[in-house]
């Protein structure tokens, strides 16, 4: 099948083409494509004429997203609109990825497919709304939410830890928002494999079980064999812009159930390409 990758440069974007390997894939980075640009963006599916768009590209800055809603709308909203649009006209299937923090985290419990969305953030809101406009645009999608995705090359919260675990006297890390750490290659070979079952829908896929940031930090750190304190410390004392969800972990109840290997086995795999 010829698929076509949009966000090629990011942490997800660049774990697609080996995931892929049984397809034809051609992966554009934001430079080469941006998603938010309706005229490129159709001239680009109309050129390569994929049989599956896959959208990885996103704009992820949750706290800046409060200051600057238009940027975060742009790629998080009109960018996935722009995809769906131009695969329904050639016929193409979009795979698009959304986020956990859709959720406002107030549940109790991992949220599921059919929980409903009640996003708190700016971030959040711009992208259930890139959800919804590809629901309304292309009937043939697959919106995956995923969470806390993490990568060797990068911008993420493990990589950050391991920069500051190099100059800080000890960490503190928020022990009060729960998720799902996610291994961006193991989430593309669930997206892969959501892909060759050519059945549409929405899928919640991201690493089993859940952490806090804590936990995260400290398994992070042993498995490096740094000897660090990491202190544990609330929310309302490391305050951000934007507010997140206190516990957003994701299952699937879905058909078929999509389920990657438990994040400790990502973090391994992190720990060992680094
Ligand atoms: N990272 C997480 O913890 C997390 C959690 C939940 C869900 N997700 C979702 O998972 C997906 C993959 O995330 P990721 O972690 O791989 O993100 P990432 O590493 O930040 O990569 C996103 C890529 O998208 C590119 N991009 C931004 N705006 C664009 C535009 N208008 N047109 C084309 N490309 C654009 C970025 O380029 P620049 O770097 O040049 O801006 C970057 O290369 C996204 O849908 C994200 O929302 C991520």
């Amino acid at each position: 099948m010829k698929i076509l990758v949009t966000g090629a440069g990011g942490q997800l974007g660049r774990s697609l083409p080996a995931a892929l390997l049984a397809h034809d894939v051609t992966a554009l980075a934001r430079v080469e494509l941006d998603i938010a640009d309706l005229a490129r963006v159709r001239a680009a599916v109309a050129a390569h004429a994929p049989a599956v768009v896959v959208n990885a590209a996103a704009w992820n800055r949750v706290d800046d997203a409060e200051s600057e809603r238009d940027q975060a709308f742009r790629a998080n909203a009109l960018g996935p609109r722009n995809l769906a649009l131009a695969a329904a006209e050639c016929g193409a299937a979009l795979l698009h990825v959304s986020t956990d923090y859709v959720f406002d985290g107030e549940l109790g419990r991992p949220y599921d497919e059919f929980d409903r969305p009640e996003p708190r953030s700016v971030y959040g809101a711009s992208k259930l709304a890139g959800e919804n406009l590809v629901r309304e645009t292309n009937p043939r999608h697959w919106i995956v939410r995923t969470a806390w995705v993490f990568h060797e090359e990068g911008q993420n919260f493990l990589r950050t830890m391991l920069r500051l675990a190099a100059s800080a006297a000890e960490l503190r890390v928020v022990n009060d928002q729960i998720g799902s750490p996610t291994y961006a290659p193991h989430l593309a070979t669930g997206i892969a494999r959501l892909i060759d079952s050519g059945a549409f829908g929405t899928y919640h896929i991201a690493g089993a079980g859940q952490a806090s940031w804590h936990e995260l930090t400290c398994a992070l750190l042993a498995r490096r064999g740094i000897d660090k304190k990491v202190v544990p410390v609330s929310t309302a004392e490391f305050p951000r812009p934007a507010p997140r969800p206190r516990f957003s972990a994701l299952v699937s109840h879905m058909d078929p159930r999509i389920e990657l290997p438990p994040w400790q086995d990502g973090l391994a795999a992190f720990c060992a390409r680094l």
